[in-house]
């Protein structure tokens, strides 16, 4: 109690040094906004502290097995393989470790030793560090020529992510047809691991949640995870020490005795068994091999058998947006001229596998003239406009790795142009091919004009202008820019992409596999759009909703055999 009050103290001593800062380069204007918000805040940290916000020491011990041995997995049998130890799938092995024997395959290594993944200052690094096979973030450039990246270590793309947590607006729920208790509860269990409230909140962040403000985006909100509109400050996954918690800190809530992760195996592909009786086809377990092999080293593992097939468990893949369609095509499931032209045998043909990819356009300014060696700071706050279709986000973003810039990102909440994923060869560690099709309808353009003209306003807004000085302030744009044009040069992403193996087109509202048994997806690629807000936290909850909703399915079917028994 008193190391956490002492913690305490020293945040808030952070923070008033922090706020300070802000607060002296603020001229009179803003003053009294400024100090309305300063004591709205400092009232919010005492009632965090009152309210003791969860509060867990960094360093949990690790009990559940990890291991990079392939040839201790080969061969065997469990109740359900999940393919991908990423965001979704980290909290699903745990939740079904729970009743079941689980194993989970991540192709990448262990987040935990890793400073690159770990530590806070290094925000950002391992975008610019990227290699073909190995690097714990993977880059592909989409076939719109917009670079991007995605996770390859478990924890997924929560390792590499800016760790901003907002949970999805109760319309998203609803609209999912999800159980709005059993959501709540889910987002609650995450929370209480691995989120942790802004006890610092840096000078730049603090600047552009002041610059927000000026431009109009209103009104304050203090600290929240929910998503609503005005300017808010948000949780994350780093905690106050500068520790991120990746999603497989929470493998730690799963039992331990029931839990085998497979680090450094790369999934090649679903095998299937066809009952020509019952006409029906069913996963019964992967091919994989070491990630660091040749493609012809191959094993297996398998779904336990169980008397009655009706309860048997399944292959989950989360593998994520590109990982997962990608895995489907791979094993023969998906369009069939596709699979053709790869001499892949059909195994299902699903026309909508590889459909429906979107990726929220992003228009990102770099508020300072030139590159400074300020410490990369992921986003706290976000900037939500009142129709609920413009975010803006701000950090800033290492160039090397003695040399930063300071932006401000907005994204398009809700775009409508969607894309496409194909193969692009049969190695499952390279990137298949995929076309977002960014800014391609009306609506997006229209959305993405008005985004830039609010960046704008917050490019040149005071508080900015006080924090770097007027003559380091870079301004946007000039008033004949042509914005459309302008959008279509300057169009990149904010890493939220999804879609690829959508609930109603590939997956059902259980997200099972149309036409197969034994076969579900997990992961950002079964939205057909994304929760408004940043995904992590939504997928963070998916993976612990929906391993609930699997557990209580079949202790139905338990009570229901055990009755037909006693009969
Ligand atoms: C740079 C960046 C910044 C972001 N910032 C934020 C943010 O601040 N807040 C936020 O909410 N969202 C953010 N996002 C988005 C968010 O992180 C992702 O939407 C989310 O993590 C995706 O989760 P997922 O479970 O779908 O996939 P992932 O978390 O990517 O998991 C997929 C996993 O499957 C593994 N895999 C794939 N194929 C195979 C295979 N064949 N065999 C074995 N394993 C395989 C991968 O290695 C990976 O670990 C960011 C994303 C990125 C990339
Ligand atoms: C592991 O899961 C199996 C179901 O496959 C269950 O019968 C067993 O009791 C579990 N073991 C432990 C140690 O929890
Ligand atoms: C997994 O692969 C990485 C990258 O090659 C390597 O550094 C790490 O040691 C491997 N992990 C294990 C447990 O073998
Ligand atoms: C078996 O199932 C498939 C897919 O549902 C169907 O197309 C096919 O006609 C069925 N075959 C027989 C013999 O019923
Ligand atoms: C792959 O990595 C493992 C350690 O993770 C190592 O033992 C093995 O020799 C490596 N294999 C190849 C082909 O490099
Ligand atoms: C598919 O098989 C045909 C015939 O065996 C071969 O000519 C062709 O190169 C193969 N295509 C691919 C992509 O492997
Ligand atoms: C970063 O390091 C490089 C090489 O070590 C050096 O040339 C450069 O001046 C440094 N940049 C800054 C901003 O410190
Ligand atoms: C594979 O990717 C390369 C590089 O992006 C591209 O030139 C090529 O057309 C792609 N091939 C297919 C079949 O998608
Ligand atoms: C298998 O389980 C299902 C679902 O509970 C049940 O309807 C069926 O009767 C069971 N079959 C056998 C052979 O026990």
């Amino acid at each position: 109690m008193i190391c956490t009050a002492h913690i305490l103290a020293h945040k808030i001593n952070n923070f008033l040094t922090s706020q300070a800062l802000a607060h002296c380069n603020m001229e009179l204007p803003q003053i009294n906004q400024v100090h309305r918000l300063l004591i709205a805040f400092l009232l919010f940290l005492l009632a965090t502290l009152v309210l003791s916000f969860p509060f867990e020491p960094p360093g949990n011990v690790r009990q559940w097995h990890m291991t990079s041995d392939v040839k201790e997995v080969a061969g065997k049998s469990y109740d359900y393989i999940i393919v991908g130890g990423g965001t979704c799938g980290c909290p699903l092995a745990a939740t079904l470790s729970e009743k079941f024997s689980v194993l989970l395959v991540e192709r990448g290594g262990s987040p935990y030793g890793n400073p690159l993944v770990i530590e806070r200052r290094n925000y950002g690094i391992p975008l610019l560090e990227t290699d073909k096979y190995m690097s714990v973030a993977q880059s592909f450039i989409s076939q719109d020529g917009v670079g991007n990246v995605r996770g390859r270590v478990l924890g997924g793309s929560s390792a590499i992510n800016g760790g901003f947590y907002s949970r999805a607006s109760e319309e998203f729920v609803c609209r999912a047809g999800w159980d709005k208790k059993l959501v709540k509860e889910a987002y609650e269990w995450v929370e209480s691991k691995v989120v942790f409230p802004p006890f610092y909140l840096s000078p730049w962040q603090s600047v552009a949640e002041f610059s927000i403000l000026e431009a109009g985006v209103l009104p304050y909100n203090g600290f929240s995870l929910e998503h609503i509109k005005g300017t808010k400050i948000s949780g994350s996954v780093f905690d106050e020490f500068g520790k991120r918690h990746t999603s497989a800190d929470l493998l730690n809530a799963g039992n331990p005795k029931n839990l085998t992760v497979l680090i450094n195996t790369t999934v090649k592909r679903i095998l299937f068994h066809h009952n020509s009786y019952r006409n029906e086809t069913r996963a019964k377990g992967i091919s994989f091999m070491q990630s660091n092999s040749t493609l012809d080293e191959a094993h297996e593992a398998y779904i336990k058998e169980v008397q009655n097939s009706s309860s048997r468990g399944d292959v989950i893949l989360a593998a994520g947006a590109l990982g997962s369609p990608q895995l489907l095509l791979l094993s023969g499931i998906g369009p069939k001229e596709q699979l053709r032209r790869f001499n892949i045998s059909l195994v299902r043909d699903i026309e909508g596998i590889g459909k429906g990819m979107q990726d929220n356009p992003c228009i990102a300014v770099l508020v300072d003239s030139k590159p400074q060696d300020r410490l990369p700071d992921p986003p706290q706050i976000a900037g939500i406009t009142d129709d609920y279709k413009i975010i803006v986000e701000a950090s800033i973003l290492p160039l090397s790795s003695n040399s930063t810039r300071v932006n401000v990102a907005a994204k398009i909440a809700m775009p409508t142009s969607k894309g496409a994923l194909h193969l692009n060869n049969t190695d499952p560690r390279l990137n298949p091919s995929v076309r977002f099709n960014y800014l391609a309808s009306e609506n997006d353009m229209e959305e993405c004009v008005k985004m830039t003209k609010l960046l704008d306003r917050i490019a040149r807004s005071k508080s900015i202008a006080f924090f770097l000085g007027e003559s380091r302030q870079e301004k946007l744009t000039s008033a004949d820019v042509d914005l459309r044009n302008f959008c279509k040069k300057n169009v990149r992403t904010i890493y939220h992409y999804h879609g690829g193996c959508t609930v109603g087109s590939v997956v059902d509202e259980h997200y099972k596999v149309y036409g197969l048994k034994g076969l579900r997806i997990l992961d950002g690629s079964t939205f057909s759009e994304s929760p408004g807000t940043n995904p992590m936290a939504t997928l963070l909850m998916l993976g612990r909703y929906q391993g609930l909703k699997i557990l209580s399915e079949r202790n139905a079917v338990s009570d229901s055999n055990a009755k037909d028994k006693t009969k």
